[in-house]
């Protein structure tokens, strides 16, 4: 069983792996949170909560209920009651008040996961794999219903959370705050490590020892951004890659968010997730329900390393769907650093039979292929071809690639419209602007409001159209601007502020829609490079592109960030041309490979104009990408340099799940003259175990040799240099 509830305490204990969760209803009902961590036999621990010393439940000291509020570890805080820290949830009620006061009502515990409707969320495969609860609270008063939903996965150390609210009153509720996930630690021994970046340098590693007060990461941009991921972890001071504990959260969504750790009077940490309060507000008729998206929560008493590895399994399991989740995705090469809006079909062409011949698998057609476009200043909204770049239209064009044996993808941006567009001069309407005000445009474009089902169905019927009309294998669904004067020409004045997450949901649909009707098709998904790389879109599509700074050197540090709790398979990498677009580096085909080749691999240059030498090399890149792209996928990854803390050097592993052989790779970003060899201490394999390194079949060595002392890495000649090495199990 993997949740108990013990009625002498009134405490739900939720069992995930060898990790538990416990929570309590206390005096008066309320809900508190009593211990998150390392599994623990006892079903009762409530002694935690120290109710027996002052300030004492109200039922004891209702004199100073205040103090009370202000000092338990509440499970799902509200506002305006007397508990001053942060809280999750805030209302207006009937009478104009924001007072919020939940209590517990009843609940359930149940095998299985429910899937929540109109959002993504992890699952189960089968009704074993977890347990839910779920706990109904209720604030009389206000006439609402929450539930907080509670699914413990039994065989790893992850826990969702999430909040429904219902309005059961007569009256209209407005929601303020609808937060996600609430965990309570007792202490402020405690640092917190963040993902933040920029365009180009996405999911950089921050980390800093937590202090009084509040300290958050968030995004008001209508995406993830590039700037802060949803994912957040707590660990002690000395956690490091392999030893120490470590809470990590991670919102399933796409839109505005907030991170939030804060440190209370008496050092303790309160830690909230969930979409960002800040312009959210959402109208509850009677009978109404508002679904707050998931929070993934992981528990790892092993270090960073743990932690990752168990988002790393959750997510290959659990949110990935469709028919790649399990498969070795195509080999694409994709003409937007090739050509960028400069090609015809006749050039596309060209790059294809090369490809063909280098055994390359799939032809991604980018950006300027519809309307009219030539740059990036227009005719978004307008999918339909361009002609003139593609004589004979699309159906002949990927009929010449498919019969040169390549599938053939195309780019989409389906959530904009360009003022200069067909789109825009029949709709100006639906570009999301608010009226009056000048439009803030990005790239020359505007959002289109997809709050509105019209709007949707049109885009939809637009991309319908050319998928039925060609053999399109995959899409690239690219998002290229945040939102600005967020407002909508189909919602009420007092609606205005619902449009920030009704365009979420409306961009779930529609990718929900397009998943379904083509399940053959893989969607990779992309928002300017790696705006969105979240586990809302790893919901729909299997693979994200990490970033569109391509360079080998830079995406040491984008992808060792980003797989801090994203599984390396869905990292979207490519091979690029050198000197590289985005900043100017050249790095030896070779290292650009071995980088490329531990996410979904890939080529973005044009193949018929790289030297000989590079073209030479990639049936034999190909190859090598064949043979370990199964570790990738399915194996464990470990993180063995910190390029974040050394920047000369970078290397990791994937090690089969039966520990019976390992890629590792390193990576030597600068060369230091008078130097050493390196011995570098390898990871995950099995102690016991003898194993060789392919190219020395007889030099073997145990596990614990090659984890306590390391394999030497020669002091190569040269910066950007790599080595790959396969551990074999004798
Ligand atoms: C941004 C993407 O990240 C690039 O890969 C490319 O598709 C461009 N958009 C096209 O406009």
């Amino acid at each position: 069983m993997s949740i108990i509830y013990n009625e002498n305490s009134r405490s739900f204990k939720l069992v995930a792996g060898n990790s538990c969760y416990i929570l309590a209803v206390v005096s008066e009902n309320y809900l508190a949170h009593v211990y998150y961590g390392t599994a623990l036999p006892d079903d009762d621990l409530t002694y935690l909560l120290r109710l027996d010393t002052y300030p004492f439940t109200p039922e004891v000291n209702n004199r100073d209920r205040g103090v009370f509020m202000d000092n338990l570890p509440f499970e799902y805080p509200c506002y305006n009651i007397g508990d001053y820290r942060e809280h999750a949830l805030s209302i207006i009620d009937k009478t104009g008040s924001a007072a919020c006061d939940l209590r517990y009502k009843s609940h359930k515990i149940y095998d299985g996961k429910p899937a929540p409707e109109g959002l993504p969320a992890t699952f189960v495969n089968s009704p074993d794999e977890a347990q839910t609860l779920e706990i109904v609270m209720e604030d009389k008063s206000a006439g609402l219903e929450v539930t907080l939903i509670y699914t413990a996965f039994e065989k790893l150390n992850a826990i969702t959370r999430s909040a429904v609210v219902k309005n059961v009153g007569g009256e209209n509720v407005k929601l303020t705050r609808v937060l996600s996930a609430v965990v309570e630690f007792d202490t402020d021994e405690l640092d917190m490590i963040t993902l933040n970046g920029s365009w180009a340098r996405e999911r950089f590693v921050e980390r800093h020892p937590i202090r009084r007060g509040k300290q958050l990461i968030d995004s008001l941009r209508g995406e993830s951004s590039h700037q802060n991921n949803p994912f957040t972890a707590l660990c002690e001071h000395k956690t490091d890659e392999d030893s120490g504990k470590a809470w990590g959260f991670n919102f399933v969504y796409s839109g505005n968010f907030v991170s939030e750790a804060e440190v209370d009077q008496h050092r303790q940490t309160r830690y909230l997730m969930g979409i960002n309060g800040t312009d959210f507000e959402w109208h509850l008729a009677p009978g109404e329900v508002f679904t707050a998206p998931e929070v993934v929560m992981v528990y790892s008493d092993s270090g960073l390393g743990q932690m990752s590895r168990t988002f790393h399994d959750l997510y290959r399991r659990h949110l990935i769907r469709g028919e790649y989740r399990d498969k070795r995705r195509p080999i694409l090469i994709n003409n937007w650093e090739a050509t960028y809006f400069d090609f015809t079909a006749e050039k596309l062409v060209k790059i294809a039979e090369q490809a063909a011949a280098l055994g390359i698998e799939m032809l991604v057609m980018d950006d300027g292929w519809f309307g009219k476009r030539n740059s990036d200043n227009c005719s978004l909204g307008d999918w339909f071809v361009n002609e003139d770049k593609l004589a004979g239209g699309l159906k002949a064009l990927v009929d010449k690639v498919n019969a040169l044996g390549m599938k053939f993808g195309l780019w989409f941006e389906p959530e904009m419209i360009s003022p200069n567009s067909e789109l825009f001069r029949a709709h100006p309407d639906w570009a999301i602007q608010t009226k009056g005000r000048a439009l803030t445009l990005c790239r020359e474009q505007c959002v289109l409001d997809y709050s509105r089902k019209e709007v949707r169905d049109y885009v939809y019927g637009m991309i319908k159209n050319i998928l039925d009309n060609a053999n399109i294998e995959y899409i690239k669904w690219d998002m290229n601007r945040q939102l600005t004067e967020v407002a909508s020409a189909a919602l009420p004045p007092e609606r205005q502020r619902e449009l920030w997450h009704r365009y979420v949901l409306g961009v779930y649909d529609l990718m929900n829609r397009l998943t379904t009707d083509y399940p053959h098709i893989l969607l990779e998904n992309c928002s300017g490079g790696g705006a969105r790389f979240d586990p809302g879109m790893l919901y729909y599509s299997p693979q994200i592109w990490c970033s569109d700074d391509t360079d080998a050197i830079e995406r040491l540090k984008i992808q060792a960030g980003t797989s801090m709790c994203y599984p390396c398979s869905a990292m979207g990498a490519h091979v690029s041309d050198c000197p590289n677009h985005i900043t100017g580096r050249t790095v030896p085909f070779e290292t650009r490979g071995h980088v490329a080749m531990v996410g979904t691999f890939g080529y973005e240059l044009d193949v018929t104009r790289i030297p000989q030498a590079d073209r030479d090399a990639i049936p034999g890149q190909i190859e090598e990408f064949k043979k370990y792209n199964h570790l990738v996928r399915t194996g464990d990854h470990y993180r063995i340099g910190n390029v974040f803390e050394d920047a000369e050097w970078d290397a990791w592993a994937f090690v089969a799940k039966d520990k019976s052989e390992a890629l590792f790779e390193f990576v030597q970003a600068v060369s230091r003259p008078n130097r050493r060899s390196r011995r570098i201490k390898m990871k995950g394999l099995d102690a016991g175990a003898y194993y060789y390194e392919e190219s020395s079949p007889d030099v073997k060595l145990s596990g614990a040799a090659l984890m306590e002392c390391g394999v030497i890495i020669p002091n190569i000649s040269g910066d950007y240099r790599s080595r790959l090495m396969h551990f074999i199990r004798v």
